[in-house]
């Protein structure tokens, strides 16, 4: 098992370690038992991760005379949500679970954001754990402390910065991920390729087809680096505001094509297509090499990821959704750009007719 230190600026947050390795289930109910971080534990998981996964934690746990209970939710992005938070305090003051019991999220990137905001807020803040099952909450969701839950009126509307006591990654719990949630995990992999390490992007271009296949070995390093690559972004900048706003390449677009098209595309294909509209800006206003833009557009592919925006979204919606944006400031549209693969900088404003001229190049026909 290998083990990554979060340090963080003491004043503000305590300081955690992120355990990565394979089949680690066993050692992360010992270090959940000698930690003795609280007097209970409260499993928060969701119905497609309860029965293969969460039973058997629970029952082990149990077995170490270790007082926990389980909240099973419905699984999904509409689950992230106040009524569901409502629904899982009320749960917690029924168990009597007080300022001395703590929370696990055993889940994907929704259960993890939803678990973060109740513990940062149920009586006014208890510990938690994250025990991320998906790639995407593996690398980047369980990782940084950021906690939400969505309005009617967009995602992670509602939330918190609140770090966890510490971050298990067990690499097991990927053998039963669907392959769509397993591709959506790998177009933030490529993204950390893109905005911080070349090699990194280099080992994806080579061993596409393992990691496809799901290679543990390999999937253990680009999990690994990708963990220190975000625990080093928000060792920096704990609160996003500097240097963390790198982690959002290719999801100023990405966002507004999936708001636009009703969710009906998931999150990875839109930020995949998302970073390629970002390379292609780049391209344009003369930061990115050609060949790197090409690059980016090809690994995205070769992972099955979409490079294209579908026809039936249309130019002007995704536009306006993009001004809508909550990360617009002064009616100024920020991106993260490419001066090269590996060095990304945020662009002080892309004018709109680039933005629309790259839409309407990125059409599928
Ligand atoms: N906090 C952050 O910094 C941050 C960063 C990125 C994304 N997010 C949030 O993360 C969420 C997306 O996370 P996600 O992609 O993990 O989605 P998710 O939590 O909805 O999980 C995807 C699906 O996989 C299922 N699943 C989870 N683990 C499984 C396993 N091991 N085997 C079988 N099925 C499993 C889930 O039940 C769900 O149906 C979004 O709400 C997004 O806003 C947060």
């Amino acid at each position: 098992m290998n083990k990554i230190k979060v340090n963080l600026d003491k004043k503000i947050s305590a300081s955690y370690e992120i355990c990565i390795g394979q089949n680690i289930i066993d050692r992360i109910e010992m270090i959940i038992a000698k930690n003795n971080c609280a007097s209970r534990y409260v499993i928060v998981t969701d119905s497609n991760v309860s029965t293969p996964h969460g039973e058997k934690f629970l029952t082990t746990l149990k077995a170490m005379d270790i007082d926990v209970d389980m909240i099973e939710l419905p699984d999904g992005e509409a689950s992230k949500n106040i009524d569901t938070v409502l629904n899982i305090a009320k749960k917690l003051i029924k168990m009597g679970v007080d300022r001395k019991s703590a929370l696990i999220a055993l889940g994907g990137g929704v259960v993890g954001d939803m678990v973060g905001f109740v513990a940062s807020i149920y009586m006014r803040g208890i510990p938690y754990y994250q025990i991320p099952t998906t790639l995407l909450a593996q690398v980047d969701s369980s990782i940084g402390g950021k906690t939400a839950i969505d309005l009617p009126e967009g995602k992670n509307l509602l939330g918190t910065f609140y770090q966890p006591k510490g971050v298990f990654i067990d690499l097991s719990f990927l053998n039963t991920l669907p392959s769509r949630e397993f591709k959506n995990g790998m177009a933030e992999i490529i993204k950390y390729g893109i905005i911080d390490d070349t090699d990194l992007f280099s080992l994806l271009e080579s061993e596409v087809k393992a990691i496809s296949d799901r290679d543990m070995a390999l999937l253990l390093t680009i999990i690994e680096k990708s963990c220190r690559i975000k625990k080093r972004i928000i060792e920096i900048d704990e609160k996003e505001t500097g240097l963390r706003r790198i982690l959002n390449f290719g999801h100023t677009i990405g966002h507004a094509i999936e708001a636009q098209s009703d969710y009906s595309i998931s999150h990875g294909d839109a930020i995949s297509i998302g970073m390629v509209a970002s390379a292609k800006i780049s391209e344009k206003l003369k930061y990115l090499p050609s060949k790197d833009r090409q690059r980016i557009e090809s690994l995205i592919r070769a992972f099955g990821l979409p490079h294209r925006i579908p026809m039936s979204l249309s130019t002007e919606g995704i536009l306006s959704r993009l001004k809508a944006d909550k990360k617009k400031e002064d009616n100024i549209i920020k991106f993260v750009l490419l001066k090269k693969l590996g060095m990304p900088f945020i662009n002080g404003g892309v004018p709109e007719e680039i933005i629309q001229e790259t839409i309407v190049e990125l059409k599928d026909r």
